[in-house]
C-alpha cells in the first residue's frame, strides 16, 4: 500500500516538475503559486515543520550542538535544509536521500558560511570595506557564489551587515564597520554579487542578511550580549543596511542572538513581522541563527515550548539546528497557540525559495563533480584576491616617506607574521585552505629571490599559554618556540642592527577576532610590544605591518614607529599584495571604516556622534571630555594615507538653496601634489544644523574614487537632493526638514572642506 502511495505521489510530483519545467522560461508567480499550492496540499503538518527545520552536519559547526540521525530525518521528511557541508560528492549524497527516499521528494537547501570568499579567500570583510570599492566588493561576492555553487551550495549566510562601534567585539571583522550609509551600499553590492537578481542560474545562490538585528551593538563589545537602544537610534543608525539589503532583493534574513527591547530577536514579533515584513515588505524567508530558539530559554522568556511558540508567532520560518519546530510545532498548532496559517506561510516561503532556485526542476542543478575544478581557484579568482588585498590595505602613518621600501637597501623582516600562513585567510573562511595562502616571506621570495633580505622571528605570536590553548583548541596552530622570548628578541635585535630598515610584521591570530572572540584589551599582545620596544632601541627606522581582524589601540606604536600599514587578514594572495604595496608597485588606497581609538576607555567611539550641550573645550572644566585622554580618536573614520599626497580645493556649490525635488551640485578639485600615481576616495558628509530631534555632527552621504597621476588634478562632483537630507524623526517618519545644512568634503571624516546651503 505504502509503495502504491509513494508511486502516486511520485507521479504527481513528476507531472508538476514537467509542467513547471515547460513553463521555465516564463516562470511566473502564478506558476510558482500553483506548484507550491499543489505540493502543500499533500503535506502533513510534520512535513511542513520538517521543511522549516535546518540540520547541521559535517565538518564545520559554529555552535555546541550537532544534529543527530540526519539521514533518517531527511528520509522522514523532517529537514528542509542542511548546513555545514560542501563538495558535490557530500551534497549529492544527502540530496539523493531527500529526493529518492523521502515521501514527497522535496529537495534540500544547502547553506554555508561563505563570508569573504569560499575556496579563494578575499580579505576579511572589514578589510574589503576599507577599499570603498563597491564594484570590487560585488565581484568578490560574485566569485564566492561561483565557487560555492560549484561546491553544491545554494545558500550563503552573508552579507553580515551589523553596524558596530565597538572594536572589542570580535565580529567587527565580518562587517563593513561603523557607518550605516557605507554599510548599506556594501550590503547591496554583496546581495547583487551573490544573487544577480536571477536565481535560475546555476552559479547564483540565495544570500542571507544577518544578523537581524542590531547585533553589533552588544553591550561592552561582548558577544551575544544584551542590546538596548531607542527606536530613533535604530532607524537612523543601525537598521539602514538590513533594509538596503532587503530592498536589493536578498532572499533570506537571519535573526540575531541578542535581545531587542527585552525580547530575543528570534521571538521578536515587532522586528520580524511588523518591521521586516510589513514595513519593509520582505517576502523571503527568515532563518534563526544557530540554536537561537532553544537559547531563548536562557534569556528567560519561557520554557522550550513557550520559546518555540514565541518564535513561530514572531514570524520565524526556519529553525537553524534547534529542532524546536519538530519537537513542539505540532502540539502548538493542535492546542491553538500557533495558527496553521503561520506554519503554512512559513513552509510556503521556503518552498518558494527552492522553486526559484530551480531545485524542483532539477534537485542536482548545483551538483556537478567537474565544476569545482573549472570554477575554483581559477587564475581570475586568484588575481581578484590579490587586487582585493591590495585595495584593502590602509597606510596609517608614513613619516619621512619611509615607505615604499627601496629594495637596494638592507631590509630586515621581523616578526611571527612574516612566515605564518594560518591567519592570512582570517576567521569565517570555513572552506578556505590556509595552506594555499601566500605568506609575506613567500611573496618577497617570489619577487626578489631567497637571499635578498634578512629575517628573524623576534617573538611568538602570543606568550599567554592559557590563551594559546583556548585558540589552538579551535585550530589556531600557534606554536611557542623552543627559544626563550629573550633569545628571540636578541636575535631580532642583532638582525635589525645589520639592516638599514626594519619591517616588523605583527598582529593577532585570526582566531582573536570573529565569533566569540572578544577582547577587553585590544592592543598588540604584550610580548610583541616588548619586541617593538627592543627594536626601537636599535635606532633603526621601523615600518610596522599589522595583521589584525579589528582596529587595535596603537597609541604607543603611532608615537614610536616610522610607518604603520594595516593589512587586516588579507586572504589567499596576502603575501603577494603586501610585497607589491611595500615596494611601491602600487600605492595603498584603503581607508578605515571603523574609528581607531586611542585607548579602550574611549569606546564606543565613532565619527557621526551627536553634539552635547557642552561640546568639548580643553580650556573649560565643565565640558564633555576626559581628564586623561583627548576626545579625538587616533585615526578617524575614512582615514588612510597614500604614497602620494592629495590636496583639496574649496567646495563650489551650484546653488546655496535647495528646493524640494531639486538638486544642487557640490564640486571640489582634488590634486595629486606628490610624486606618484594614486587613488583617493573623496568623501561627502552632510550636517543638518538644526533638527526637530538632535542630529549627528556629520554623516557620510556619498563617496567617489579618483585616480590621479602626479601633478594632475581632477574635479569630483556630488549631486545633493532632499533625499540625502532625510532622517527618521521622533514619529519614525522619514522626513526632510527645511533649514541650514553644511556640506563637508575631504579624504577622511576629520580633514574636510566645508560649505553651507539652505533647504527651503
Ligand atoms: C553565526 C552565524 C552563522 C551561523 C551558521 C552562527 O553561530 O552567528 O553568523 O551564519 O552560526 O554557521
Amino acid at each position: 500500500m505504502k509503495k502504491i502511495l509513494n508511486l502516486l505521489f511520485l507521479s504527481l510530483l513528476l507531472s508538476n516538475i514537467i509542467s513547471c519545467s515547460q513553463n521555465k522560461t516564463s516562470k511566473s508567480d502564478a506558476d510558482m503559486d500553483r506548484f507550491v499550492d499543489d505540493l502543500m496540499s499533500k503535506m502533513t503538518l510534520e512535513e511542513k515543520l520538517g521543511q522549516m527545520t535546518q540540520l547541521v552536519v559535517g565538518f564545520d559547526t559554529t555552535g555546541p550542538v550537532m544534529s543527530k540521525d540526519v539521514e533518517e530525518k531527511i528520509k522522514a521528511g523532517l529537514a528542509g535544509s542542511v548546513l555545514g557541508i560542501y563538495t558535490p560528492e557530500a551534497i549529492r549524497k544527502l540530496q539523493k536521500i531527500a529526493v529518492d527516499n523521502s515521501r514527497l521528494k522535496i529537495p534540500l537547501l544547502f547553506g554555508y558560511d561563505v563570508i569573504h570568499g569560499h575556496r579563494t579567500i578575499f580579505p576579511i570583510n572589514l578589510g574589503l570595506a576599507a577599499s570603498w570599492d563597491l564594484d570590487l566588493i560585488e565581484r568578490t561576492a560574485r566569485a564566492a557564489a561561483e565557487e560555492a555553487s560549484a561546491d553544491g551550495l545554494n545558500w550563503t549566510f552573508s552579507p553580515m551587515v551589523d553596524i558596530t562601534r565597538d572594536p572589542r567585539w570580535g565580529r567587527v571583522s565580518e562587517g563593513a564597520g561603523e557607518d550605516a550609509y557605507l554599510g548599506s551600499r556594501i550590503a547591496e553590492a554583496m546581495v547583487k554579487g551573490y544573487e544577480q537578481n536571477d536565481l535560475s542560474k546555476d552559479n547564483t545562490i540565495l544570500s542571507c542578511v544577518k544578523h537581524f538585528g542590531l547585533y553589533g551593538a552588544s553591550e561592552a563589545g561582548r558577544d551575544y550580549n544584551t542590546v538596548d537602544m531607542s527606536r530613533l537610534r535604530m532607524y537612523n543608525e543601525y537598521l539602514p543596511p538590513y533594509k538596503a539589503a532587503v530592498e536589493a532583493g536578498s532572499s533570506t534574513v537571519m535573526t540575531s542572538f541578542n535581545e531587542v527591547e527585552g525580547m530575543p530577536a528570534s521571538g521578536n514579533k515587532w522586528m520580524m513581522t511588523d518591521l521586516l515584513r510589513n514595513e519593509w515588505g520582505f517576502g523571503g524567508f527568515i532563518v534563526t541563527d544557530y540554536t537561537a530558539i532553544p537559547e531563548m530559554v536562557n534569556h528567560g522568556v519561557g520554557d522550550s515550548s513557550k520559546v518555540t511558540e514565541l518564535s513561530l508567532n514572531a514570524g520565524v520560518d526556519m529553525d537553524m539546528v534547534g529542532e524546536m519546530f519538530l519537537k513542539f510545532g505540532a502540539e502548538l498548532v493542535q492546542s491553538g497557540r500557533v495558527s496553521g496559517k503561520m506554519i503554512n506561510d512559513a513552509c510556503r516561503r521556503i518552498l518558494e525559495a527552492k522553486y526559484k532556485l530551480g531545485l524542483f526542476e532539477n534537485p542536482y542543478r548545483y551538483i556537478d563533480e567537474n565544476r569545482p575544478k573549472e570554477r575554483s581557484f581559477t587564475p581570475e579568482k586568484l588575481a581578484l584576491s590579490k587586487e582585493a588585498a591590495v585595495k584593502s590595505m590602509v597606510l596609517l602613518k608614513n613619516d619621512g616617506d619611509i615607505l615604499p621600501l627601496d629594495p637596494t637597501r638592507k631590509i630586515a623582516f621581523i616578526g611571527p607574521q612574516v612566515e605564518r600562513k594560518r591567519d592570512l585567510i582570517g576567521s569565517w573562511s570555513a572552506a578556505g585552505d590556509w595552506t594555499q595562502a601566500v605568506s609575506l616571506r613567500e611573496g618577497l621570495e617570489k619577487k626578489f629571490g631567497k637571499n635578498k633580505f634578512l629575517y628573524a622571528q623576534g617573538a611568538n605570536l602570543l606568550e599567554d599559554t592559557a590563551l594559546v590553548k583556548k585558540l589552538n583548541d579551535f585550530g589556531s596552530l600557534i606554536e611557542i618556540s623552543n627559544k626563550s622570548p629573550r633569545q628571540l628578541i636578541q636575535e631580532a635585535v642583532q638582525t635589525a642592527q645589520r639592516a638599514d630598515v626594519v619591517v616588523a610584521v605583527l598582529g593577532e591570530a585570526f582566531s582573536m577576532s570573529g565569533e566569540a572572540a572578544c577582547r577587553t584589551d585590544i592592543g598588540l599582545p604584550e610580548n610583541q610590544k616588548e619586541l617593538l620596544k627592543a627594536l626601537k632601541e636599535t635606532g633603526k627606522p621601523i615600518v610596522l605591518v599589522l595583521m589584525t581582524g579589528r582596529p587595535l589601540t596603537l597609541t604607543w606604536e603611532n608615537d614610536n614607529m616610522n610607518a604603520i600599514l594595516e593589512t587586516w587578514f588579507a586572504g589567499t594572495r596576502a603575501g603577494d599584495a603586501l610585497t607589491d604595496i611595500l615596494f611601491g608597485d602600487v600605492s595603498p588606497s584603503g581607508k578605515i571604516t571603523m574609528t581607531f581609538p586611542r585607548n579602550v576607555g574611549q569606546i564606543p567611539i565613532y565619527y557621526n556622534h551627536k553634539n552635547t550641550g557642552r561640546p568639548v573645550n580643553e580650556n573649560e572644566k565643565y565640558t564633555s571630555k576626559y581628564l586623561d585622554v583627548s576626545n579625538e580618536p587616533l585615526y578617524p573614520f575614512g582615514y588612510g594615507l597614500s604614497y602620494t599626497e592629495f590636496t583639496y580645493g574649496d567646495i563650489r556649490l551650484s546653488a546655496d538653496k535647495l528646493v524640494p525635488g531639486g538638486k544642487i551640485t557640490a564640486t571640489i578639485t582634488v590634486a595629486n601634489a606628490g610624486k606618484r600615481a594614486g587613488t583617493e576616495t573623496v568623501q561627502l558628509y552632510i550636517r543638518d544644523v538644526v533638527g526637530s530631534v538632535t542630529r549627528p555632527v556629520k554623516e557620510l552621504k556619498g563617496f567617489k574614487q579618483i585616480t590621479l597621476q602626479p601633478g594632475k588634478s581632477g574635479s569630483v562632483s556630488f549631486e545633493i537632493s532632499d533625499n540625502d537630507l532625510k532622517f527618521y524623526n521622533a514619529d519614525l517618519k522619514y522626513v526632510v526638514e527645511p533649514g541650514d545644512f553644511t556640506v563637508f568634503i575631504g579624504g577622511n571624516s576629520r580633514d574636510v572642506k566645508q560649505a553651507d546651503f539652505r533647504m527651503e
